[in-house]
């Protein structure tokens, strides 16, 4: 059994200190504080104003509003479990305990969704709330809020088609997303904590199922692969959040790359390593991908260049990275540390991220939620802030070794 806690926290690799670029390093070789020493404090003072801002709001952030404020979103928003994470990182980083208060009063917030199945997301919500949490504090009613969690998202899945079923909205007969390899981790954890078998057969057949149906020959993937939940027969593959049927929607990307990054580490199933390799190499070698390793919305996007960026799908790609050049050959791995160093460079420039009290106390600008129908568009988005401070502390603990 591992110590590690369900979503979002990884292996920690030695292999990124050999490589850390000396502009990340410097400053803590001369004695000052490191880049991710800088980036923690940034955030502490972002979320401060943050937490202020939204005292007597029962709700969580997500973005801003046309108004410029935040925007909150109850507990059954996918989104909800992102906050609550970026506290608990930022505690694990300052151990101070004013953000651990913080952070127990934001997961806590979440407990009712344990038993919510009307939605596949429910991986992200506790995983990066309640898994954190359990990460840092070993709180036996976290460790139960996890496993109902799983249980309740298990309860989606079709033996048919071999899969979770991702919305219950639209006019699909059994829709599943590629963003939906991000909800396995808490039912691998949730397996090995439980002794629950079926958890962890569910988390395989699902990741199989999608490997075998999401996926281009040259590692892209499709957004959305709809089945029938009689026959487990593919009846259309399209996109919903990305520019078109056939093209790259980077958060999609990301989202494939950091979930079999993921499944590998729980499993060690070779398959999910070649394919997590496979989506990496479409992505660091892309030609569409600009200088400064932050993805437009879309890869193949109608304007390009001239259309927004996503600093989200940047930050899911560079934690992501750090964990898979863990498990890459020598060559690979230099690549995928390299353009994880560069991704994080830029996002902690003032070209992405935002200036002390600015952008309603977001640590990141210039992400894209859902272009295609005009939401969020080049606005702060709270799983970008997470997946960066993820990718910090990924960073870090490799340095340090
Ligand atoms: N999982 C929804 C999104 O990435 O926008």
């Amino acid at each position: 059994m591992t110590m590690r806690s369900p979503t979002c926290t990884g292996l920690l690799t030695l292999s990124v200190l050999v490589l850390a670029p000396a502009a990340i390093t410097r400053a803590a070789d001369e004695g000052g504080p490191s880049f991710v020493d800088l980036n923690f404090s940034h955030a502490a003072s972002q979320y401060t104003r943050m937490l202020a801002a939204l005292k007597g709001d029962p709700g969580l952030p997500r973005s801003l509003d046309d108004r410029g404020k935040v925007e909150t979103v109850g507990p059954r928003d996918w989104t909800s479990g992102f906050f609550p994470g970026s506290l608990w990182l930022i505690y694990e980083h300052t151990r101070d305990d004013t953000w651990k208060r913080a952070a127990i009063d934001y997961t806590t917030r979440l407990e009712e969704i344990k038993t919510y199945g009307g939605t596949h997301d429910l991986g992200f919500m506790l995983g990066c709330s309640y898994g954190q949490g359990w990460r840092l504090t070993r709180d036996p009613a976290y460790r139960d809020v996890l496993i109902t969690g799983a249980r309740t998202l298990a309860g989606r899945f079709n033996e048919k088609v071999g899969a979770i079923r991702s919305w219950d909205f639209g006019s699909w007969k059994f829709p599943v997303i590629v963003d939906n390899m991000m909800n396995l981790e808490l039912l691998t954890w949730a397996s090995r904590e439980s002794g629950d078998q079926h958890l962890l057969h569910v988390a395989l057949a699902h990741a199989d199922t999608t490997e075998k149906n999401h996926f281009r020959p040259d590692g892209s993937s499709f957004h959305l692969v709809d089945y029938d939940p009689a026959t487990g027969a593919v009846l259309k593959k399209q996109t919903v959040q990305g520019a078109a049927d056939p093209s790259a929607w980077a958060r999609g990307q990301a989202w494939g790359l950091y979930g079999y990054t993921a499944m590998f580490r729980e499993t060690r199933e070779p398959e999910y390593l070649e394919r997590a390799l496979k989506i990496a190499d479409f992505l660091v070698k892309h030609p569409r991908m600009p200088a400064d390793g932050v993805p437009y919305w879309d890869f193949d996007a109608p304007g390009l260049p001239n259309v927004p960026r996503d600093s989200s799908a940047a930050a899911i790609m560079a934690s992501a990275l750090f964990e898979l050049a863990g498990f890459a050959d020598a060559d690979r791995a230099a690549l995928y540390r390299m353009t994880a160093a560069r991704q994080m460079r830029s996002l902690a420039s003032p070209a992405y991220r935002a200036a002390v009290g600015a952008n309603g106390g977001f640590i990141l600008m210039h992400a894209t939620g859902h272009h295609p129908e005009g939401r969020e568009i080049d606005l702060p988005l709270v799983y970008g802030d997470y997946y960066f401070l993820e990718a910090l502390t990924r960073f870090e603990a490799a340095m340090k070794r």
